[in-house]
């Protein structure tokens, strides 16, 4: 481990070296990770590759933005650079970008954000005009507003929601991104947070009748497809069922139901 930079707000930035095995990893995709000889909790846990680490042109390693919640995350937050860290992966399927899309909209709540600058730097590669991205951006306060200063730094246009109105607008990030819908139909609405949030946004889709891909984060064991917990509810007889480490964490919204 390179790094383990705390970000307040219980959040921290781990950066990797690692060369070879991140240069195929597509934005979206996830590895598991925990710390070497870690025994509870036994399982690794499941982190989005926020970006990749570059000198120069080189690859050098990737970085993963995470949050405290429990056990294993508060095991991550203790330890310190140099530490040997078991990770697997990258693991998944990621966001599809599509070079004629010209409109693009992000949707996320609080660390739901964690997988997108990896996104946004393969657009800034592929030549985007970001100028034609907008971020809807939402928390319950002030400090789960994370990676501002990196959006602003890459001139997509950012909306900021807060629950108690501390920072941006008060209220649901879902309102300022359906008036901004209703204005400017995107090619593209990328979105990552709770269930309730991406259950509106996939509602928001079919309504205004938007391509939309969604990253889902439920809970995950093997991260392979191994132990089937983490089925989603598919939309057809053919596929009742998907799993979220090997069929996502990304879906095309039409292709599941969260619930
Ligand atoms: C594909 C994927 C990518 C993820 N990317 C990130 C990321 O980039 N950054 C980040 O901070 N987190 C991410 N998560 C969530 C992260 O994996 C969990 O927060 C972590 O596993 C919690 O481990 P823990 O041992 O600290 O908590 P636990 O002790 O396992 O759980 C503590 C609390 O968190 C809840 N919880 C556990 N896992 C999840 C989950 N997946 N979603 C919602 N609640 C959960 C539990 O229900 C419990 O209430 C991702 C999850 C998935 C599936
Ligand atoms: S986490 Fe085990 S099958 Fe998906």
């Amino acid at each position: 481990m390179l790094w383990n930079h705390r970000q307040g707000s219980g959040c921290y930035r781990m950066g990797f070296q690692c060369d070879v095995g991140i240069a195929t990893a597509a934005p979206g995709q996830f590895i598991m990770v925990r710390l070497k000889g870690q025994k509870i909790p036994m399982l690794r846990r499941p982190f989005s590759i926020h970006q990749v680490i570059k000198e120069g042109t080189r690859i050098k390693g990737f970085e993963i933005l995470y949050k405290v919640v429990g056990q294993g995350t508060a095991l991550l937050a203790d330890s310190r650079a140099g530490e040997g860290i078991d990770v697997l992966g990258p693991l998944g399927r990621g966001f599809a970008l599509n070079s004629e899309h010209k409109t693009v909209f992000f949707f996320f709540f609080g660390i739901g954000v964690a997988p997108f600058m990896f996104l946004i730097s393969r657009m800034l590669e592929a030549g985007f005009d970001m100028s034609r991205v907008a971020v809807f951006l939402g928390g319950r306060s002030r400090n789960d507003l994370l990676c501002t200063e990196d959006f602003k730094a890459v001139g997509v246009s950012l909306t900021l929601t807060t629950d108690d109105g501390s920072r941006g607008q008060r209220g649901l990030v879902t309102s300022p991104l359906e008036a901004a819908v209703k204005r400017s139909r995107p090619d593209m609405l990328y979105a990552c947070g709770p269930v309730p949030m991406l259950q509106k946004v996939i509602a928001l889709s079919k309504d205004y009748d938007l391509a939309c891909q969604v990253s889902v984060e439920t809970v995950m064991a093997c991260g392979m497809g191994a132990c089937l917990g983490c089925a989603v509810e598919g939309t057809t007889a053919h596929q009742p069922y998907r799993h979220a480490c090997v069929d996502g964490p990304v879906f095309d919204a039409e292709d599941i139901i969260l619930r």
